[in-house]
């Protein structure tokens, strides 16, 4: 039997009801698509439904602020994904309607030659391959493939590899079962290989390797971040917050005030610091303030794909800024407790708000 043949059959017994599936719609593919380019199916699915509600065609979404988008991504992370989602939808209604072919999508913000082909697959039956993690672990490990993933010549040949591979009169059946067979069959670790089609057929199995395949040539680099959060509160409750500008991560979330340190500080340092920090951005001088740690957190850990955060949290009553209110850096505004949900904040930022009772 045919490579796709063992596929579909095992598809048909085996697919995962996912709700972008029952639809061809562009646009709903579209925001499946981009939601679960790096989020798990189970997390993904709420965020699809809840995503479609708030912007349920391309020109709501054309049309919607910045603020309302990152709003319905809150909590998913890699928000550069919101922000070209948004972006793209400007490009779409600017065009008059959506690409109908993987190369029209792929001139899209934040559409690459994976989500370029499963949308053109699925919505248009253009027979092109998806090359997705989930592809690169099946063929890795069925056809013995050991060109690590991470390299230009492992992606030319994982691409050319699917391409042979995929079953032109079915390419969207095609593409979805051999997402599925990786997502569920051919996992990371504990694949189920005592039960799978392809056992008699699997160069891994053969070679007692399906551990060490797919290969990447480098381990993913992680550098820790030393984050400081302060929250200031004024004298009637209210909280002061930021948007994040330029080329760093988490841009157009909001979060406190931010001390960015080398290494992690004691609670008089940090301080310190924020004493700094305030003489600098003020005008008038700071002998007036007065600030009272109400609360802290310490040595909250978060993980982000390349990098590992490490924040401490203090919760800053500051008093005697009087007339210096009307004088906050560019970005900067003080929000009422209640009105905090209104600013999407990274993950890491409403677990402070959590653990600081906020
Ligand atoms: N992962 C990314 N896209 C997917 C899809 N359409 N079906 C299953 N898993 C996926």
């Amino acid at each position: 039997m045919e490579f796709y043949e063992l596929l579909e059959q095992w598809f048909a017994q085996n697919a995962r009801d996912l709700p972008w599936r029952a639809v061809r719609d562009p646009y709903a593919v579209w925001v499946s698509e981009i939601i679960l380019q790096q989020t798990r199916v189970e997390q993904g699915r709420d965020y699809y439904h809840r995503f479609l509600a708030a912007f349920p065609t391309v020109e709501h979404l054309a049309a919607a602020s910045q603020d309302s988008v990152m709003r319905q991504w809150e909590g998913l992370g890699y928000y550069s994904r919101a922000r070209n989602l948004h972006a793209a939808a400007k490009q779409i209604v600017e065009a008059g309607g959506f690409p109908t072919d993987a190369a029209g999508w792929r001139r899209l913000k934040g559409v690459g030659p994976y989500t370029a082909a499963a949308i053109a697959s699925f919505c248009f039956d253009e027979p092109c391959a998806v090359v997705d993690g989930n592809v690169y672990r099946v063929l890795s490990r069925c056809f013995g493939v050991e060109t690590p993933i991470d390299t230009t010549a492992g992606k030319r040949e994982f691409a050319e590899l699917a391409t042979l591979l995929l079953d032109r009169q079915r390419p969207a059946l095609y593409n979805q079962a051999i997402m599925d067979f990786g997502a569920l069959q051919c996992t990371p670790s504990a694949p189920q290989c005592d039960v799978c089609p392809m056992a008699d057929r699997c160069k891994a199995r053969e070679w007692n390797a399906v551990a060490e395949l797919p290969v990447k040539s480098k381990r993913t680099a992680v550098t820790t971040r030393h984050l400081i959060y302060i929250i200031l509160e004024d004298e009637q409750g209210s909280f002061l917050i930021h948007r994040r500008e330029g080329d760093d991560i988490w841009r157009g979330l909001y979060e406190p005030l931010l001390l960015e340190m080398p290494h992690s500080a004691e609670p008089a340092e940090a301080m310190s610091a924020l004493r700094s920090l305030l003489a600098a951005d003020s005008a008038e001088g700071t002998a007036s303030l007065t600030l009272r740690i109400k609360g802290s957190v310490q040595g909250l850990r978060h993980q982000l794909t390349h990098r590992l955060l490490l924040a401490d949290a203090y919760r800053v009553a500051i008093g005697g800024i009087g007339e210096s209110h009307g004088s906050l850096p560019r970005g900067y505004r003080w929000v009422r407790p209640d009105a905090l949900d209104d600013y999407a904040a990274p993950r890491l930022v409403k677990r402070i708000y959590e653990s600081l009772k906020l």
